[in-house]
């Protein structure tokens, strides 16, 4: 857990929001919201599931020792979108306070008696666009009718993470000076953003030699070496020969991952590459889905509560905490449009804020970032009172919001737009 200081603003501000006092009317903390999906086993027999979010779910003979032989009941729930989050009414806050992003939320359960052996649990594969390296493993702890996210563990393909992390390091330490750190500009060098997906895309062992020796291979008559080098000369690639295949493996690795991940190999991007066949410098432009590969975080579970795929946003920049005014009681929450983020505002003094005390006049959020504010009275006689309003991180966040009624079926279609 590095980087604690930045988020003590959040950690403050939170410290009570996980006490969960504000309920969802969406279902109290009780995810009723989410659909339930029933699969029938044979307690005896290993088994994998698929859910509906392509999360497989593996059973070994002797997950359930109490129901061996017996054809029993898995239920499932899972929120895998914000729309499904928000629905659930589970904020995504630490116990400590902190702000987490979610990659997604699962709960695997069935009859109470059938008690899941730990030497057996469930191995759980959790869908991802490209992963994030720090992503951890939470379970949800009730405390008195209070929610808890509590760590649990890290996914077990850990090493697969640490090995992006190490290739997010080398990339910094020796690539930056002259690729952009966000891999979608050109600058001194080219992108690199999707270099091995699409047109042109160039082989890992290409790179991997390219990475070494650039130059050599221009002089030894490389056709793809020579086509980069009539575009970008006199910059010189400097010889990168003193890492070894497996650190240049984990940089293209972090390539491969991030572009993924950040969507920069989507409809409408495009980038310049090189054309070995003509050595035309042209742009390739990307279709909708151009990777093929599935990225899972892997996981065990042993016991019957939510789990969360997740990990602790650690924002820079300094603002005055969200505070909203609105005409009368009711709901109100904070969603972080770029990240699966949200938590409810306490009621202080005359409006609901992200700070409980009038000494938190700071918090770490990403200046500029989209959210939206929902806010909601309890009753649901058919109309709402509703309110949704977009807006952007500022240095100072004070809002005076204004409801719309809408009617209940109204009001559920907004939420599954999220
Ligand atoms: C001092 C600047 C500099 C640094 C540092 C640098 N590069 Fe480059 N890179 C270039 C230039 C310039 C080119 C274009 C070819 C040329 O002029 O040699 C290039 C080209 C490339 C290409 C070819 C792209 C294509 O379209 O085929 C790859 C891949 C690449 N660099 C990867 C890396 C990696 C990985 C690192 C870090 C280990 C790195 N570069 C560090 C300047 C740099």
């Amino acid at each position: 857990m590095k980087k604690l200081l930045p988020c003590i603003g959040i950690a403050l501000m939170i410290v009570q929001g996980c006490k969960l006092e504000t309920q969802s009317s969406f279902g109290e903390f009780n995810p009723g919201n989410i659909a339930k999906q029933v699969f029938k086993i044979n307690a005896g027999e290993d088994t994998t599931l698929s859910t509906k979010s392509g999360t497989l779910l593996k059973f070994c003979s002797n997950t359930f020792p109490d129901a061996a032989g017996k054809e029993i009941e898995i239920s499932v729930q899972e929120t895998t979108n914000k729309g499904d989050l928000i629905r659930s009414g589970i904020p995504t806050v630490a116990s400590d306070g902190r702000l987490l992003e979610s990659a997604g939320m699962i709960r695997v359960f069935t009859r109470p008696e059938f008690s899941i052996n730990p030497d057996c649990p469930i191995t759980v594969k959790m869908p991802a666009q490209g992963l994030n390296p720090e992503i951890k493993i939470f379970t949800a702890d009730f405390d008195g009718g209070e929610m808890h996210w509590n760590f649990l563990s890290s996914p077990s393909n850990e090493n697969l993470l640490v090995s992006l992390q190490n290739g997010a390091n080398l990339f910094s330490k020796n690539c930056t000076a002259c690729h952009s750190k966000e891999l979608d500009r050109d600058v001194t060098g080219p992108a690199l953003a999707c270099i091995e997906v699409g047109e042109n895309k160039r082989p890992r062992d290409w790179l991997i030699k390219y990475t070494k020796k650039s130059q050599q291979m221009t002089k030894d008559g490389d056709t793809l070496a020579l086509c980069n080098w009539a575009y970008y000369k006199p910059n010189v690639m400097p010889d990168f020969d003193f890492l070894s295949d497996l650190e240049i493996n984990q940089i293209y690795d972090y390539i491969y991952n991030e572009s993924y991940r950040r969507n920069l190999c989507t409809a409408g991007k495009t980038y310049a590459r090189a054309d070995p066949k003509e050595c035309n410098y042209s742009a390739i432009v990307f279709n909708e889905n151009n990777f093929i590969d599935t990225f899972y975080y892997d996981f065990k579970i042993n016991n019957n509560q939510w789990i969360n795929c997740d990990y602790f946003l650690n924002f820079k920049d300094v603002v005055s905490p969200f505070v909203v005014k609105i005409p009368e009681d009711g709901e109100v929450y904070v969603i972080f449009d770029n990240y699966m983020v949200y938590f409810p505002l306490f009621k202080y003094q005359n409006g609901y804020t992200m700070a409980r005390t009038a000494s938190m006049n700071s918090v770490n959020l990403p200046l500029g970032d989209p959210v939206i504010i929902l806010a909601f009275t309890k009753e649901k006689n058919g109309k709402r009172k509703y309110i949704e309003h977009h807006t952007k991180i500022k240095k100072k966040n004070d809002l005076n919001l204004q409801f719309k009624t809408i009617t209940e079926t109204e009001f559920q279609s907004r939420i599954s737009k999220f």
